[in-house]
């Protein structure tokens, strides 16, 4: 697929919509076979309407959830060093929500007079439009291309440009992978970029377990009603009849696994209605739902996992705490 559409400023944002390159099951179907059997569970990108976004962005300012500004000051310091060694003509990035720590970025590439198209893609098409259109008055010599899509489906229909590509996967969304999931998910991007072409993934490490649990746990409540957000998300596009208030946020380490794993806990006996899924659900009190898992790697995993996918290291950025690593690689 060609660029042809890509807005600069005073444009109307119109987000190109990446089609799946496999079949991929739709919400119903999605549902269904996740929550409907035990272990019941749901993908964590339902959290990602217009509201839970919000409060994702809320979660990053909150002064316990520090991988987002131990993350953005590792660009602060290191984006011109990444710009100069990538010089990239397309920045594509995996999940990017409001692009907010992806400005260390435009401002060494507007610092170092590298010219460059962003193509954000994301699955809340809320958020690509406010981004992008907050970018364009930010940054007018930066192209954009919001790239409206699930990454699930598959990498192989992305807009092929000329020029090299940095590819970014920031915010340790990787750690919302099982791992399985995760070296796949590396390999297809691997797979969908060009010699030359790097890739910059910012990874949580593995820490302290009450580090990790206040992180997951913010006294403002802002996690908890994110997670609670998912099942809004249910009754208005599921039209299911949950009632938050009968559920509650639970987020701990698994130290085995060293991960942390979110879950909504039913508080009573009860019964919900998804009239889409032509299902009702009997949950106990004290039954689960897995909602997120936000795996946590040390160093060592990392690069395993980037030298399975055949990735070249070139570059690995960390904090003193050793709380979060940014890491360069090329193809
Ligand atoms: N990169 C940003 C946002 C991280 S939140 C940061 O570091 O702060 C995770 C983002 O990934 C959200 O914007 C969400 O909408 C998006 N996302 C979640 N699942 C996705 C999927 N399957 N395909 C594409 N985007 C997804
Ligand atoms: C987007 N993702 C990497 C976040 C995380 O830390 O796993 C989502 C999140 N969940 C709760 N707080 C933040």
């Amino acid at each position: 697929m060609q660029i042809t559409n890509y807005k600069t400023k005073q444009e109307e944002v119109v987000c190109t919509t990446i089609m799946p390159t496999r079949m991929i099951p739709d919400m119903v179907d999605d549902v269904r076979e996740s929550l409907l059997t035990t272990p019941r569970s749901l993908s964590p990108k339902y959290f990602y309407d217009e509201r839970g976004s919000e409060l994702f962005d809320q979660i990053c300012s909150t002064p316990e959830y520090y991988p987002t500004r131990t993350e953005n000051h590792l660009l602060s310091r290191y984006a011109v060093d990444i710009i100069n060694k990538t010089s990239p003509d397309q920045i594509l990035e995996l999940g990017s929500g409001y692009a907010v720590k992806t400005r260390r970025l435009f401002d060494a590439c507007q610092e170092t007079s590298q010219n460059c198209i962003y193509a954000p893609l994301d699955v809340c098409e809320e958020v690509l439009i406010e981004a992008a259109q907050k970018l364009s008055e930010e940054y007018d010599w930066l192209g954009l291309n919001p790239l409206l899509g699930d990454y699930h489906g598959g990498l192989g229909n992305l807009p092929a440009t000329q020029g090299s590509h940095l590819f970014v996967f920031l915010g340790s969304t990787i750690g919302n992978f099982e791992h399985a999931d995760a070296q796949d998910f590396i390999n297809e991007v691997y797979k969908a970029m060009r010699y030359g072409d790097h890739l910059l993934i910012g990874v949580d490490r593995v820490k302290e377990n009450h580090v990790l649990h206040a992180a997951y746990n913010d006294a403002q409540g802002i996690t908890a009603e994110f997670n609670l957000n998912v099942l809004h998300v249910l009754n208005r596009e599921l039209n299911a009849n949950f009632n938050t208030e009968e559920f509650t946020h639970s987020a701990t380490f698994n130290a085995d696994k060293e991960r942390i794993e979110m879950r909504l806990i039913s508080n009573t006996d009860q019964h919900v209605h998804i009239d889409e899924l032509g299902e009702s659900i009997q949950f106990d009190r004290g039954e689960e739902i897995l909602t997120e898992i936000s795996q946590k790697y040390t160093y060592t995993g990392i690069e395993e996992m980037l030298k399975q996918a055949n990735f070249t290291i070139t570059d690995h950025y960390e904090d003193e705490d050793a709380y979060f690593s940014l890491v360069l690689a090329s193809k």
